[in-house]
């Protein structure tokens, strides 16, 4: 499963990046405006940190206003991949940008049906926003599963990105299960790597270490 770091802190984004375990970033306009800068420098600077995939996201809501950000978006990078909302004039913009070449990430997913949607739109990735599921006490993991399952029964090549992971259960159940990305918070990624007995087991070598003598 690739992974990708959900945030528009570049600090975070750099400290991830030099552990050499992020495929890519996504960011949203809630995590760019907790930055104070506008989001075209965020994603400039990223693009220069990590060379994978970048989620951008439009602000407008409207087709035409959709349309003419997500082109001009996808103009920033390369590496650009323009994140459009998932409502019906978002799908419709999704199947004009994909003809053209812009590859999109489908955004506030919460059903199979919509995920089906986006697929069939021609959706490079469709996010799926399992903790927001949780949240609400349903089963944001179960979700995936289906995506996964009606994916590969008809072949859809839409990634799926699951995203609002939480904590590192989340992680490991969208790679069981398939998940083509995971993008998580860079506290995420931290927890990925520890484990108490990994830390217990390194005091003790430390202080037998003390023990030995020097020559
Ligand atoms: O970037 C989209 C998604 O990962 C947001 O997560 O924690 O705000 O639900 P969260």
């Amino acid at each position: 499963m690739k992974i990708f770091i959900d945030t528009a802190d570049v600090a975070e984004i750099r400290d991830a990046a030099a552990m050499g375990v992020v495929d890519g970033v996504t960011t949203n306009p809630s995590l760019v405006a907790q930055t104070g800068r506008s989001y075209r420098s965020v994603i400039e600077e990223i693009c220069e940190i990590i060379d994978g995939p970048i989620s951008a996201e439009v602000l407008s809501t409207d087709l035409e206003g959709m349309l003419k950000e997500a082109r001009d978006v996808a103009t920033w990078h390369p590496n650009v991949v323009v994140k459009i909302p998932l409502i019906p004039d978002g799908l419709k913009v999704v199947r004009t940008l994909t003809d053209e070449g812009i590859k999109t990430n489908v955004t506030l997913c919460f059903s199979p049906t919509q995920g089906m949607l986006a697929a069939k739109a021609g959706a490079t990735y469709i996010s799926p926003f399992l903790g927001r599921i949780d949240d609400i006490s349903w089963d944001g993991m179960e979700l995936i599963g289906q995506l996964r399952t009606i994916y590969d029964n008809y072949g859809f090549d839409t990634q799926i990105l699951a995203a609002s992971i939480r904590h590192p259960k989340h992680v490991v159940e969208c790679a069981l299960i398939g998940a083509d990305v995971g993008t998580m918070p860079h506290k995420v990624i931290l927890q990925l790597a520890k484990h108490p007995l990994t830390d217990a087991g390194l005091a003790k070598f430390l202080a037998d270490a003390a023990k030995i003598p020097p020559t």
